[in-house]
Formats: C-alpha cells, sequence, structure tokens
C-alpha cells in the first residue's frame, strides 16, 4: 500500500516515516467490512475464517466500515448505516498533506474511528500534541487501546467533536475525519490565527463532501478556503439526513404536482452516473437545503429533488441522455425543478466552474460560499440560516454510502 501511494505521489516524504511505522491493519478489528468503491457494496471479512483476504484489504486503497447504525448491530451481515470506518489510505494521505503539519504543532482531530490516523499524527508530531475526540464511547475506547497497544498516548476525549476541545484549546491544525454539512464556529474560535482546519464539507444535495482547507484570519474570526478534491465520508451524527418518500407524497405519485417540461437532459446534470459531475458540486452549493437522488434504469435516469426545510416540497422527472423535452413534477411552495434549471444556467454562464473555484467561509453568523474570491458570494435560493431540520430518525438514509 505504501509503494502504491509513494508512486501515485499522495504520500509525502515527510509523512513516510509514519506510514511505515503506524500499521493500519493494527487498528482494525477481526470483523471488518471492506467497501468496494466499484460495485457500491460492503462485504464481510474475517481474519478468523479467511487471514490472507483480511490483511489484504488492510492493505489496501479502500475504506472499511468497522462498525454499522451506531453499535445497534450483531451478525457479519452488513448493517443500515456504516458509523465508523477507517478511512481510504489514499484520501488520509491527501488529507494530512493539506494539514501541513509542522514541529511543534498541536492538533485536534474530530472523529478518531479506529485511531490509525490519531496514530499517524502522533508518530509524527508526539504524545502531548494531538488531541482525538470521538462521540461513540466504545469506538473510542477500542481506538485508545490499539493506539496504547502501539506505544502511542494522544488524549482520546468521548465527546461531541462538533463542540471541538476548549480545554486543550488553541489549536494549531484541526482535521475531521467525518463529512461535515456545516463548520462549527467553535473551531474557528479553538484554532490559532494562521492556523488550518481541514474538513471533508458538502452540501445536503448529494452524498459527496470536498475537502475544504481553511485558514483562520489574523484577528481570529473567519475561517476561508476554497474546495477541493470531491470524496465521499461518514457525516458526522448530528448531520446526517434521510428522506422518507411517503411524508412527500402520502397518497403516492404524482399526488397534487402540477405538471411541465424541461429540455435539461441526465447527461447535461450529471445525474445517475458514478463520476462526480462539476453542476452537482455547483447545484449543491446554489440550493439549499435541497436532496438529489437519482436512480439509473437502462437509458432512462428518474431524477427526484426533495426540499429539506420541512415545507415538503419536491420535484421529479424521468430524464434521458439526449431526449429534446422531459415531463417535470413539482409539487410544494418550492419549484424545485425551477431551482435546479435556474442553477445550471447560472452555472453554465458562469463558464461550468469546478470545485476549486468555489470557496466557503465561516464566521459566529455562519458559511458564506462564494466563486473565486469572498468578495463573490454566491446566489442562494433559499437563506442558509434556517434552522437543521431533524429527519435523522425518520425513514431510511438516503442509501447505503461509501463511508470515505
Ligand atoms: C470515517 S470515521 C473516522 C476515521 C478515523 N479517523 C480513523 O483513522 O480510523 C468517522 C468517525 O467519526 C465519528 N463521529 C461522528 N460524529 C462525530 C462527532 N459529532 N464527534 C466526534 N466524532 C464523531 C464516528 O463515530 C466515526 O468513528
Amino acid at each position: 500500500m505504501i509503494r502504491r501511494l509513494r508512486s501515485s505521489g499522495v504520500l509525502s516524504a515527510d509523512w513516510l516515516p509514519a506510514f511505515e511505522s503506524v500499521d493500519r491493519a493494527w487498528f482494525l478489528p477481526d470483523l471488518m467490512w471492506p467497501y468496494d468503491m466499484e460495485s457500491r457494496t460492503s462485504r464481510p471479512v474475517d481474519r478468523g475464517l479467511d487471514p490472507g483476504a483480511w490483511y489484504s484489504c488492510a492493505d489496501a486503497d479502500m475504506p472499511i466500515t468497522v462498525q454499522w447504525d451506531d453499535g445497534d448491530h450483531r451478525g457479519s451481515a452488513p448493517g443500515r448505516v456504516a458509523t465508523s470506518s477507517v478511512s481510504m489510505p489514499g484520501v488520509v494521505a491527501s488529507m494530512l498533506a493539506h494539514l501541513d503539519v509542522r514541529p511543534g504543532h498541536r492538533v485536534l482531530e474530530i472523529g478518531t474511528g479506529t485511531g490509525w490516523n490519531a496514530g499517524l499524527l502522533t508518530h509524527r508530531l508526539g504524545d502531548g500534541q494531538v488531541v482525538t475526540v470521538e462521540v461513540d464511547q466504545a469506538v473510542a475506547d477500542a481506538a485508545r487501546a490499539r493506539l496504547h497497544g502501539h506505544g502511542l498516548h494522544p488524549a482520546v476525549i468521548t465527546a461531541d467533536g462538533l463542540l471541538g476541545h476548549a480545554p486543550r484549546a488553541p489549536f494549531d491544525r484541526i482535521i475531521a475525519t467525518a463529512g461535515l454539512r456545516r463548520i462549527p464556529f467553535a473551531w474557528v474560535e479553538q484554532t490559532v490565527p494562521g492556523g488550518l482546519i481541514v474538513a471533508p464539507w458538502g452540501t445536503v444535495f448529494g452524498n459527496t463532501d470536498h475537502i475544504v482547507r481553511l485558514t483562520v484570519s489574523g484577528d481570529g474570526r473567519t475561517a476561508s478556503g476554497h474546495l477541493s478534491t470531491p470524496v465521499e465520508f461518514m457525516k458526522v451524527r448530528s448531520q446526517r439526513h434521510s428522506v422518507d418518500q411517503t411524508a412527500y407524497l402520502p397518497d403516492g405519485f404524482p399526488g397534487g404536482a402540477t405538471t411541465g417540461s424541461t429540455t435539461l437532459t441526465a447527461a447535461a446534470l450529471g445525474v445517475g452516473d458514478r463520476m462526480h459531475h462539476p453542476f452537482a458540486t455547483a447545484a449543491g452549493l446554489l440550493i439549499t437545503d435541497c436532496a438529489l437522488m437519482a436512480d439509473r434504469r437502462g437509458s432512462s435516469v428518474s431524477t427526484w429533488l426533495y426540499s429539506l426545510n420541512g415545507d415538503l416540497s419536491w420535484a421529479a422527472a424521468v430524464l434521458t441522455d439526449n431526449t429534446a423535452e422531459s415531463t417535470v413534477y413539482q409539487s410544494g411552495p418550492r419549484r424545485l425543478w425551477d431551482e435546479l434549471a435556474s442553477a445550471h444556467r447560472w452555472w453554465a454562464g458562469n463558464g461550468r466552474p469546478g470545485p476549486g473555484r468555489f470557496g466557503l467561509t465561516v464566521t459566529a453568523d455562519g458559511e458564506t460560499i462564494w466563486l473565486d474570491t469572498p468578495g463573490n458570494p454566491l446566489p442562494r435560493t433559499v437563506g442558509s440560516q434556517i434552522p437543521w431540520p431533524d429527519l435523522t430518525n425518520r425513514g431510511h438514509p438516503v442509501a447505503n454510502w461509501p463511508q470515505s
């Protein structure tokens, strides 16, 4: 794995000793569920039954789930929602490179998981320099035991990492290894001026996050930076969301929806494909509090939009890659298809920007999204300061997504 990471350029020489010394396999339980990115499925691998398969997965550039359903899961079949994992080594190396640590730095990690990433940081910086926060007591206890067994002693705290860790602040660096839909201002307050916050951040539009690297301003009151590589991480517990379609369509499809038409195709919107399409990033940034779900069957892509601000608006269309016109159904106070079409016009009119042209600024008042420079905020469709809807326990998760 280390050879592959080195030859792809993602693992830099300064991180090599840590990767060589802190073995990922050490941090993994006997029963684990590697996630295959191609088939988008998890399967159990038991060290006792097949040690060869177990070691080859531990050494592969793939995410591995180690906990399902917040621990409320028994047996070897995959559970409903993957809730703790060890991330892909390539993503881990890339985020650590973004973190740009120096000797003497104090680092806070949010999302201890197996403890591997905390172990890499501790090997590099020293025991007293690293604090890692994990929301799940059992996950934190297992990570602490494995870290100690490896001779590494970062502070492993069981708490909600969205609060940061004030008792040991300030930190030079904060790194989150769970996906964020909002970056808490507490992290800005707990980072030194000029310090960095590196996190997978995204919108509720889809499951994709982007690595963001925010620099804290000289007065410590804002943190700002560009989006970069698209990735997919499991989300922090309180920022997961799910969509229960029956709440939107209590009387079945199409309910009281009005109909119209669209000339947008599946290919133009990039829906129904596995590759991340740059319009998806832009649409998520422009259309707030809206989830998209798309399901390809042959050449047709059922495309649904659901408002997540509690008004139960939805829109749907069956698109193909090249049909000139498709019927659109819209229901509720928000005209979500019109918002999508308007976002597409904005995106096309602004040179079809990819993720790297967008940026994020976090202040005490919330988040601002911008194009190219902080002075150029996006025309977002709905105020982003509305309360976060508590949909965690309603219905099923959007999908059994890959977990970083
Ligand atoms: C992808 S895993 C982290 C991988 C880990 N860094 C490693 O090296 O194995 C994400 C972890 O974040 C934890 N988590 C979720 N929400 C959290 C929160 N609010 N505060 C702290 N940890 C949280 C999950 O329980 C899970 O263990």
